[in-house]
């Protein structure tokens, strides 16, 4: 990550200082192209709304042939599903989540200390790339590292409210746990030792990191995003939105299905990494987030992602003669530099790798 400069390329401007700050209209920073906008999409009761949604699956009592089906399929099938009876404590959930909301809603002075810059992103950050003049997404977030533990790091963590770091490092043992049980189930699926994808992806050394958005009201929604388009550059996602408002939109073919969160689910996918190593049986769905103007909303997204050194490329046993590897090889590291740089784009980078077929 040594490419990525130590200053944002503009001042930095937090997007829930501007929505307290009572303005009717959003500054043209974050207007988006028309084509981009959410548009008639965002309200409830037009086709795109409830109507179809992510697969549910329930894993209590699940395991082998089942487990495998059902994830399996949704994951061919979708990309996203969303996950209940998964072993994370929900009090635990609850509390994380409500505890990042109390942080966004200290006072600024205490959360400015932990102002994150473009060379790692870690802490607390309002734009993702670097570029001077991008259109700026609706959202402010929090970035931390979990693992590996030598950049694990609780003094850059929110020191408030009380107990918190304690309280993080907790939810994200316990994801990294349902994690890892999601990786076996995925190697199964694919025909693969169940220890397959998690050795690709460095075995006990993988990355975990967790970014928590936080979505100000918005008093112009139809014009701007909460979060851009984009797949997400790591391999697994497992996200715990928001209880009472939706937000996050999955593109199917050329349309958007707002997610209707179930209570205490994660809401899993696959990131562009495991779509690597599965050598294209496993994608990455583009997904975006929308805003409103009568509620704010945080969700917690927990990162699964491979080692940052190490090579990443197709399994060799799902190469074949028909199905030569669609992706080259290449570290996560030098892989999330584009993000890093130009912000969400789509699948853009992933299939601007992809071999001609
Ligand atoms: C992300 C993301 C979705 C949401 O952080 O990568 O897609 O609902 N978040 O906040
Ligand atoms: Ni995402």
């Amino acid at each position: 990550m040594s490419n990525l400069q130590n200053c944002w390329p503009e001042p930095i401007v937090r997007v829930q200082e501007l929505s307290e700050s009572g303005i009717n209209s959003i500054p043209e920073r974050y207007i988006k192209p028309p084509s981009d906008r959410a548009g008639l999409q965002n309200s409830p009761g037009n086709d795109t709304f409830g109507a179809v949604n992510i697969p549910v699956i329930d894993l209590l009592g699940m395991a082998g042939k089942a487990e495998e089906e059902a994830v399996g399929r949704a994951c061919r099938e979708w990309g996203f599903f969303q996950v209940v009876n998964h072993g994370v404590s929900p009090e635990v959930m609850r509390a994380a989540r409500e505890g990042w909301r109390e942080f966004f809603h200290l006072p600024m002075e205490l959360k400015q200390p932990y102002a994150n810059s473009p060379c790692t992103y870690e802490g607390y950050g309002s734009r993702l790339g670097v570029e001077k003049g991008a259109v700026l997404d609706w959202s402010d977030y929090f970035f931390l590292h979990y693992l590996p533990t030598s950049l694990r790091d609780p003094a850059k963590w929110p020191s408030i409210p009380p107990h918190f770091r304690e309280l993080i490092a907790e939810y994200s043992q316990q994801v990294v746990e349902l994690s890892g049980r999601l990786m076996k189930v995925l190697s199964r699926n694919l025909g693969l030792p169940e220890d397959r994808l998690q050795n690709a992806f460095g075995g006990d050394n993988i990355g975990a990191c967790l970014r928590v958005n936080f979505y100000p009201k918005c008093p112009q929604p139809d014009l701007t995003l909460g979060l851009s388009s984009h797949s997400d550059p790591g391999g697994l996602t497992l996200l715990l939105p928001d209880e009472n408002v939706p937000g996050l939109q999955v593109r199917r073919g050329n349309s958007w299905v707002t997610v209707d969160p179930v209570p205490d689910a994660f809401i899993v996918n696959i990131g562009d990494q495991m779509e690597v190593l599965s050598n294209g049986i496993y994608r990455s769905i583009e997904h975006r987030v929308i805003v409103n103007s009568g509620k704010e909303r945080v969700s917690l997204a927990f990162f699964y992602n491979p080692k940052s050194d190490i090579p990443i490329e197709p399994v060799k046993e799902l190469v074949t003669e028909d199905r030569p590897a669609l992706y080259p090889s290449m570290t996560f590291d030098e892989y999330r530099l584009y993000i890093r740089t130009k912000g969400p784009r789509g699948k853009s980078q992933v299939e601007s790798l992809k071999s001609p077929r």
